[in-house]
């Protein structure tokens, strides 16, 4: 018997219409939905998009937990148990649709666990459904362009701190800050001091019934933000070489550490 496949079914951020036309087929199959958890007890962001898009839980399904730590060896221990259990559907020859918030390939529990199964069986197919990063979603929802022209785009998780958020503004003309509950406070200080506060949105929940899109940011100083909240940073006054024959004469990116 041939191994079933894993999809990494990316969903959009949180509209079911932001769905693409593979993921909403593919739902209509009869194939195992799995879909991660934080803990036993607590609700599937991923399931949600796909409930709100009015379809049933099917009787085969599997949540699957990965808990929010940064300790690697309990981690990697959940991963691991969950990819012995995926791998027991695909071995006894059915196809798992893996849900996915946004794109799963953008900061997705999904790659983890994609090289947890390939590494346990090489044999897996595996494919990846492309989505909508929520990202993408919040920059239309807030009619900012990401980037026009020659314009140039980071992305990083807020987590890496004040001295590379602050260096990557000097060298970026749009920052996509993620994962910024933990620091917004600072982030909202840096912003101030650096006049980008009206350049700057913060979005919340994209795309579902609770988004909030916060344009007077510095309104959120001391609220205690959801996990799914980002913001856009454009910095209209960064330095660029000029512009000779369509190429940026100098383009220095300082050393980041
Ligand atoms: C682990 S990453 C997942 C990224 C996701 N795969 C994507 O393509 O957007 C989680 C971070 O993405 C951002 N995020 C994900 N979904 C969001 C949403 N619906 N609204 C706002 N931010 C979101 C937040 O910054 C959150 O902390």
């Amino acid at each position: 018997m041939n191994n079933g496949i894993l999809y990494g079914l990316s969903l959009g951020p949180g509209n079911p219409d932001l769905m693409t036309r593979r993921a909403w087929a593919l739902l209509q199959t009869d194939k195992v939905w799995s879909y991660p958890i934080r803990n036993a007890k607590s609700d599937s962001y991923a399931l949600g998009i796909v409930l709100r898009a009015g379809l049933e839980l099917p009787a085969e399904h599997m949540p699957l937990i990965f808990p929010m730590t940064h300790d690697a060896e309990k981690l990697a221990k959940y991963w691991l148990r969950a990819a012995e259990s995926v791998l027991e559907k695909l071995q006894a020859g059915e196809d798992v649709l893996f849900l996915v918030e946004g794109d799963a390939s953008t900061y997705s529990t999904f790659g983890h666990l994609a090289k947890t199964v390939a590494a346990l069986d090489e044999t897996v197919i595996i494919e990846t459904v492309a989505g909508v990063p929520s990202f993408n979603a919040a920059a239309a929802r807030v009619q900012m362009p990401l980037a026009d022209v020659d314009d140039t785009v980071a992305i990083i998780p807020a987590g890496y701190g004040l001295d590379v958020i602050a260096t990557m503004l000097d060298e970026f003309d749009t920052l996509i800050l993620l994962k910024v509950k933990p620091l917004l406070d600072d982030i909202i200080d840096l912003l101030t001091e650096r006049e980008l506060l009206p350049h700057s949105r913060f979005i919340e929940k994209a795309g579902t019934p609770e988004e909030r899109v916060i344009t007077n940011i510095s309104g959120l100083y001391g609220e205690k933000v959801n996990y799914l909240s980002l913001l856009l940073v454009k910095n209209p006054h960064r330095q660029r070489g000029e512009m000779i024959r369509g190429c940026r004469k100098k383009t220095v990116l300082k050393n980041v550490s």
